[in-house]
């Protein structure tokens, strides 16, 4: 079977629904196709500060939350990055091959450090992105599914593979990503011009997974939409309807056509509630599932120890090829 890779990084204590949408959904239905492998992970979380209690905390609960919305561990190999140590020992040897002003090309890191100041950016989190493609590259992996956001770094360790492959021979898969059309960026609801994210100023635009269900039909009623009545697809005039359509959309599994079809006539009422349905009737029982996994955080571990395992014997096997063509020592 083909190889999938992905990843999240534990930096909140719940995933929303762009991250589910964006990726865990995408994961879920593809394990019986594909040799999966979900990773969380927690060495890309420590390039901005991180409490290291809470830190712990969050990757088992990110663990839990995989396993709640369906990631089966018999099936996919789910693991802690940092258990696996060649993930970084890859990017090291990666960092050779990257240029400095091609790392600082990348969107998502001009768009952080802007956000802070150039000052209050580590290293780290400009190096990431050749992080991420080491966690690519180490496990021959062809697709990679993740949210458009993500798009730009998997471009990144494709360059990165075939500038690999063409200085020291044949060693790397050159991975694609693989990311859904309409829902490939879900927008926060309050500003629905803006990526929904885990750093924005306000919660009340963030549906989160493990939100409760009067909560989240509570954010989704509330949600802005437009002073029209017609429930339509277009981003420019009407973003609002058009990001709760996409999310209908995945969560029914149907086009956005047979939608706008089916609220042909109706006003934003209807629409809301349904919505809200739907994302409830879904998130509620993931809710309840992490609340009993979490009950047993030893058993949780142990899956992830597991799972380590069998990533630590395939990286293992490729960074001793990467050794040997770039004349490094041998890997013990
Ligand atoms: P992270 O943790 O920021 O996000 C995890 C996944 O959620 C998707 N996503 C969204 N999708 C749709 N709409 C949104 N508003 C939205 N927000 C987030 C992201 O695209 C992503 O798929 N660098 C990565 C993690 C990573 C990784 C990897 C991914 C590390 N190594 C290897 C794939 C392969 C990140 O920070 O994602």
């Amino acid at each position: 079977k083909p190889r999938i890779f992905s990843g999240i990084q534990p930096s909140a204590d719940s995933l929303h629904i762009g991250n589910y949408i964006g990726a865990l959904q995408q994961w879920e239905s593809m394990q019986d196709d594909y040799d999966a492998i979900f990773c969380i992970v927690d060495l890309h979380a420590i390039t901005v500060p991180q409490d290291p209690k809470a830190l712990r905390d969050a990757t088992r609960t990110l663990a839990v939350q995989y396993i709640a919305a369906g990631i089966d561990p018999a099936r996919s190999t789910m693991f802690v990055q940092s258990q696996v140590p060649a993930h970084a020992q890859l990017a090291w040897i990666l960092n050779g091959i990257t240029g400095f002003g091609e790392a600082g090309r990348m969107t998502q890191f001009k768009d952080k450090s802007a956000r802070n100041g150039a000052d209050a950016a580590s290293v780290g989190l400009f190096t990431y992105p050749v992080l991420m493609a080491a966690d690519i590259l180490l496990y021959d992996t062809e697709l990679v599914p993740v949210g458009d956001d993500q798009k730009q770094h998997v471009e990144l360790a494709r360059d990165l593979a075939q500038r690999f492959n063409s200085r020291f021979g044949e060693t790397f898969v050159v991975p694609k990503p693989q990311i859904q059309k309409e829902t490939a960026r879900i927008y926060d609801l309050q500003i629905p011009t803006a990526k929904m994210s885990k750093s924005a100023a306000t919660d009340s635009g963030i549906v989160w997974m493990l939100d409760e269900p009067a909560v989240i039909a509570k954010k989704i009623r509330s949600a802005v939409t437009d002073t029209g009545r017609e429930v339509r697809f277009d981003r420019g005039e009407k973003p609002g309807v058009s990001n709760l359509l996409a999310i209908l959309s995945a969560f029914r599994g149907v086009p956005i056509a047979t939608l706008e079809a089916e609220y042909e006539g109706r006003g934003y009422g209807d629409f809301k509630r349904d919505v809200a349905d739907a994302v409830v009737d879904a998130f509620g029982p993931i809710r309840e599932r992490t609340l009993e996994l979490q009950a047993d955080p030893a058993e949780v571990d142990r899956i992830l120890t597991t799972s380590a395992q069998r990533a630590h014997d395939l990286a293992s096997a490729k960074l001793a090829q990467v050794h040997e063509a770039v004349g490094l020592y041998p890997s013990l």
